[in-house]
């Protein structure tokens, strides 16, 4: 398909603003493998992912410290360390782009105009040396070329004063605020430039309820308002369950499970997620975070053979150290890796008849 036919096809957003969900590919991640080398070693840190977002929905990451989260958004926003990290395969389809083999030129642009990203860590994405003000600002000028520096300025203060920022601390420096004020910052800053896609990583964690849920409601507002696309980093399963259309299971760097919020949280079939949830997930689960799984991840320099889980697996089999694992489909767009979800699932029934 040539590329305007593409975009034409696929973008609806001007005439459905209000919509909330649209049809077409706007994201397509496919099997995106990324390593980070220091020395001899060699860090397999995604392997092989593959996953779309379709324009204006929300995908939902989830999984254990160290399992190639944040390394997907980096991968996608190609923001990788320049040295030791590399796109060792796939694509990364963004509006009929392959994001992957665009120059870095293009990517600079996109960078600041189209997708944004909320750090885990804040202060990697503030400047030390620059006032609040003048940082949100900025963006805010990049973005509305036309906007005088003191209109840029006031719709700065705005945006802060949404993540509960008083004009009294614009004029502050990064390292004079707390963690979680210096995460706000981010998000006002990530938000202001109305990104047409939201990457999210663990964007709430420092901050306390009230806040966290002011936050929510402005992702919110931004996806319903201007179409946003949201890819959320979370351990957080009330934060799911309340922002994703799907979820995305990760383990040792490969989706393990994937579906849609209800598929997911109705039907957990893969035993990492079955793990992770706890015995019985609720769609409303408030503020309930992931459960910690018995055992410890593999240390991704030397993933094992096989089913990257079967070292803590308690249904593992035999057929499981070993070969590929099949991807099975269970339903409509839930797919779930894994040799035994027959017996998996026949044990938890046991088990929860008990
Ligand atoms: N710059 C780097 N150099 C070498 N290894 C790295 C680098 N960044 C990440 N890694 C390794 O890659 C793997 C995946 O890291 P990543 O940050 O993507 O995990 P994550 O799922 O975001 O974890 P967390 O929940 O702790 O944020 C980890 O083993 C990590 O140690
Ligand atoms: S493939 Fe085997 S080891 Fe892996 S999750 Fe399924 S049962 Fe467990
Ligand atoms: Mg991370």
């Amino acid at each position: 398909m040539k590329e305007k036919e593409f975009e034409k096809k696929h973008d609806h957003r001007e005439h459905h603003h209000h919509d909330g969900h649209r049809d077409g590919e706007f994201l397509s991640v496919k099997d995106l493998t990324v390593e980070y080398t220091s020395g001899k070693q060699v860090v397999h840190a995604v392997n092989g992912i593959s996953f779309d977002i379709k324009r204006g929905h929300s995908l939902g990451i989830v999984g254990e410290s160290g399992c190639g989260k944040s390394t997907v958004a980096k991968a996608i926003l190609r923001i990788l360390p320049d040295h030791g990290a590399r796109i060792a395969g796939g694509e990364i389809w963004y509006k009929g782009r392959d994001l992957v083999s665009e120059p870095e030129k293009r990517m600079e642009h996109i960078r600041g105009a189209e997708i944004s990203m909320i750090f885990q860590d804040p202060m990697t994405a503030l400047n030390p040396v620059k006032k609040i003000i003048d940082q949100i600002s900025s963006v805010i000028r990049l973005h509305n070329p036309g906007m005088t520096k003191k209109e840029a300025e006031e719709q700065g203060i705005k945006m802060l004063r949404r993540v509960g920022i008083g004009e009294d601390r614009v004029r502050d420096y990064p390292h004079q605020f707390s963690g979680g004020m210096q995460q706000r910052v981010e998000v006002a800053i990530g938000l202001s430039c109305n990104p047409d896609l939201l990457l999210a990583d663990e964007p709430t964690t420092a901050l306390d309820v009230t806040i966290q849920a002011q936050v929510l409601d402005l992702i919110r507002d931004l996806m319903r308002e201007k179409g946003t696309t949201l890819l959320l980093i979370t351990h957080n399963l009330g934060i799911v369950a309340e922002m994703c259309d799907d979820v995305a299971v990760f383990y040792g760097g490969e989706i393990v499970e994937y579906g849609s919020k209800r598929e997911i949280f109705k039907n957990p079939s893969h035993p990492y997620t079955i793990g992770l949830f706890g015995a019985v997930p609720s769609l409303t689960g408030e503020g309930e975070r992931l459960k910690p799984v018995e055992g410890i991840m593999p240390d991704p320099s030397d993933l094992p053979l096989g089913c990257k889980f079967h070292t803590r697996c308690p249904y593992a089999t035999e057929a499981c150290s070993e070969g590929e694992v099949p991807v099975v489909q269970l339903g409509g767009t839930h797919y779930c890796q894994c040799h035994n979800i027959e017996a998996v699932k026949a044990a938890q029934e046991k088990e929860a008849a008990k």
